[in-house]
């Protein structure tokens, strides 16, 4: 399959849409219940869009798009605003080929140019796989929050996991971010 890496485009929602709602019913990386629509996964994208969060979606050369990862905000109070945290899905069909692996280094390389100081994944239900992609873009295990969701009947710990971004911590961040 050749891929692209491209900034999401409104035309590629529905299958995004498509993408989170399987994980949603069928996994425990999202702790939602209910699978979002598409004007909900609207919003949603425009609200990061405005904030400036990068949205990526990799897109075979016939147009099928075999996921997406998008950075958004950890928390919302203003001093966390240079930590940023990813998510990522990728389309049960195309998973293991190293599509998840190429979405993270691009995201990873537009939130270091963006200027944000750290990553953080928050990995539901301390999945093997997504625990896997993360540690091989370099992210460490951060922390475990254990059952600390409920899903599909079985308590889930959370596993937190991190990547230093550009200069990190050892040079104070750029206050009009
Ligand atoms: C987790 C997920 C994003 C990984 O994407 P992917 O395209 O399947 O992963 P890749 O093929 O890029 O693999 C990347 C690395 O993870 C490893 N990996 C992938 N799936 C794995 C699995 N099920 N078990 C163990 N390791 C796995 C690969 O071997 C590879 O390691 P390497 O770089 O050392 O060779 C994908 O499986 C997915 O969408 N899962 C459901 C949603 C999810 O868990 N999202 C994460 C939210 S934090």
């Amino acid at each position: 399959m050749n891929l692209a890496i491209l900034d999401m485009t409104p035309e590629q929602l529905p299958a995004v849409t498509a993408i989170y709602a399987d994980a949603v019913l069928n996994g425990t990386a999202s702790y939602e219940l209910e699978p979002p629509g598409l004007e909900e996964m609207t919003a949603r994208f425009n609200a990061l869009k405005d904030k400036g969060y990068p949205y990526l979606v990799a897109v075979d050369d016939t147009g099928f798009v075999a996921g997406f990862a998008y950075g958004s905000a950890f928390r919302t109070r203003p001093a966390y605003r240079w930590l940023v945290e990813d998510s990522i899905y990728i389309h049960a069909s195309a998973r293991g080929r190293g599509i998840g692996k190429a979405l993270l280094l691009a995201l990873l390389g537009r939130c270091e140019a963006l200027g944000f100081r750290q990553m953080v994944a928050v990995v539901g239900g301390a999945s093997e796989a997504s625990m896997a992609v993360h540690r091989s873009c370099g992210f460490e295990l951060a922390g475990r929050l254990v059952g600390t969701g409920f899903k599909h009947g079985q308590w889930l710990d959370t596993v937190l996991m991190q990547k230093a971004l550009g200069e990190a911590s050892t040079t104070p961040p750029d206050m009009s971010f």
